[in-house]
């Protein structure tokens, strides 16, 4: 290729390559995540396509007591919608399960239908691992004042704007995310989220989760 050429091209591809490494805002809605959104979604459908996540979200989608794989179960879809589109697309690094959700095992229609299957599905707390249930005080305290604004004041979250809910969620979980995104592991974070979580210490963060754990399921 002609030299001149060559960096006409080269400069007039500088803004495409510098733009590309600009993070995607927290909650953009483009590609896949539109469809799968747009998609109607399947419970039974869903119910089937979930088997190959079974051997670690367990068949009641309740995850594991240890914290180790969070509860899907009674999550708003469209937050479990966000939250694999972001790790498929490597914008929420969650190396274990990749291979599980990648683009070559799953559709966006199979994750619409995973989503609305989930979202169905019942939360017995009796299979929940809770805190030390020691600063419940302190915890529902920072809760109130800085995190139920987003997250609801029963902690039920927001289907619209793709907030979690995070009561009766596994407390180890819970504290491990919220250790991720203050310290900013959690590449998909809201950023105001962050900006509120930074100043908490671990203690901070023990008793807020030990606070959401055991807050009853929403009832929708
Ligand atoms: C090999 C184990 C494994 C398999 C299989 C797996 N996951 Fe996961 N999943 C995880 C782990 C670990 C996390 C939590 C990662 C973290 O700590 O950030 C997770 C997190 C999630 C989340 C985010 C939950 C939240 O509250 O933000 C969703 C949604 C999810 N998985 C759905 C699925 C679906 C659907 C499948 C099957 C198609 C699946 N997973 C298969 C290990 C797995
Ligand atoms: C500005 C709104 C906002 C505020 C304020 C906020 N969060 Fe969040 N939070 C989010 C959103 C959105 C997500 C999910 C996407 C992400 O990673 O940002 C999230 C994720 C979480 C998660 C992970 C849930 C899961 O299922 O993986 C936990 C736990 C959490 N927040 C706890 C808190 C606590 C505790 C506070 C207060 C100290 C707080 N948040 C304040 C918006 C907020």
């Amino acid at each position: 290729m002609n030299k001149f050429l060559t960096i006409i091209i080269a400069a007039a591809m500088w803004p495409l390559a510098a733009s590309a490494q600009t993070p995607a805002a927290w909650n953009e809605i483009k590609g896949e995540l539109t469809i799968a959104l747009q998609t109607k979604g399947d419970a039974v459908r869903g119910q089937a396509a979930f088997v190959s996540c079974q051997g670690c979200h367990r068949q009641n989608a309740m995850g594991r007591t240890s914290g180790a794989y969070p509860r899907l179960a009674g999550q708003h879809a469209t937050v479990l919608m966000k939250q694999i589109t972001d790790i498929r697309a490597g914008r929420r690094i969650n190396p274990k399960m990749e291979p599980y959700v990648d683009d070559h095992v799953t559709t966006p229609y199979e994750i619409a239908d995973m989503a609305v299957f989930l979202q169905g599905l019942p939360i017995p707390v009796d299979e929940l691992g809770m805190g030390p249930g020691k600063t419940l005080v302190a915890g529902k305290q920072a809760y109130d004042k800085d995190c139920a604004n987003c997250h609801g004041p029963v902690g039920e979250g927001s289907a619209e704007k793709f907030y979690p809910m995070v009561a009766a969620q596994h407390y180890r979980y819970l504290l491990r995310e919220m250790q991720f995104i203050r310290d900013g592991d959690r590449r998909n974070s809201n950023p105001d989220m962050v900006k509120v979580i930074k100043p908490y210490s671990n203690t901070d963060l023990e008793a807020l989760a030990d606070y959401m754990a055991q807050l009853s399921p929403p009832k929708k």
